[in-house]
């Protein structure tokens, strides 16, 4: 069975969405920057295994990085998952996973990129948000597009309001795209454009979210 690694920063929502939703597969461990992350409690309660590699204890990122990558090849992971983690990676690491490392960003990609997100796009006053699954490249949120979600942003929205339906389609785009990507339906084309097959069952797995998500 194929296994993915989750890293993680802080409260762990989509760990808990990819743990409940990923078929055919495992999470071979969670690891975390962050003692204290909640997801690192979700992840020891249901039997996953954990890890946590304090940032702090090292002197510069490449250090960190290559702590992280050996335990993550004792796990020989078909992909690993980004979900809220908040350390920018290095090249020498995402060129040793090269088409292997994932992540999910509040936003409609290149829009609002670092942190606050959904803060950003609230304050634009633009009309649309929503998010965007990636593969990770050397440049923060700017990998390849694997697919978007759309959350219109309403004139009776405050930011919570529009965070709750953000995270909503967060839980149901991340899952279903690693699922997708387990079961090696996406494909990069010459172009660098990322290709993802439709299968019959797509509009059945997506439910209310169908015509919300492009990929
Ligand atoms: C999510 O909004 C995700 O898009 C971003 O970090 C947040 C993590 O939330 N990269 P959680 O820890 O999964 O609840």
């Amino acid at each position: 069975m194929s296994k993915i690694v989750v890293l993680i920063s802080g409260r762990g929502s989509n760990l808990i969405a990819i743990h409940k939703n990923i078929l055919n597969s495992e999470i071979g461990c969670v690891i975390s920057n962050n003692t204290d992350a909640q997801g690192i409690k979700y992840a020891r309660n249901v039997g996953i295994q954990t890890h946590i590699i304090p940032h702090t204890n090292y002197n510069c990122r490449e250090d960190f990085d290559k702590s992280l990558a050996v335990l993550i090849d004792r796990y020989q992971p078909k992909l690993i998952v980004l979900a809220g983690f908040m350390r920018i990676l290095t090249r020498w690491f995402i060129q040793r996973y090269t088409q292997q490392i994932v992540n999910i960003h509040p936003s409609l990609l290149p829009s609002f990129t670092g942190i606050n997100a959904t803060r950003q796009a609230f304050q634009a006053r633009i009309k649309i948000t929503g998010v965007t699954v990636h593969y990770v490249s050397e440049q923060l949120d700017c990998g390849p597009i694997i697919a978007q979600g759309t959350v219109p942003i309403l004139s009776t929205d405050n930011e919570h309001t529009l965070a709750t339906r953000v995270l909503q389609l967060e839980h149901k785009i991340y899952p279903f795209i690693i699922n997708k990507l387990l079961r090696n339906k996406v494909h990069m084309d010459m172009t660098g454009l990322v290709v993802v097959e439709n299968e019959p069952d797509d509009n059945k797995s997506l439910g209310i979210f169908a015509n919300n998500i492009f990929f």
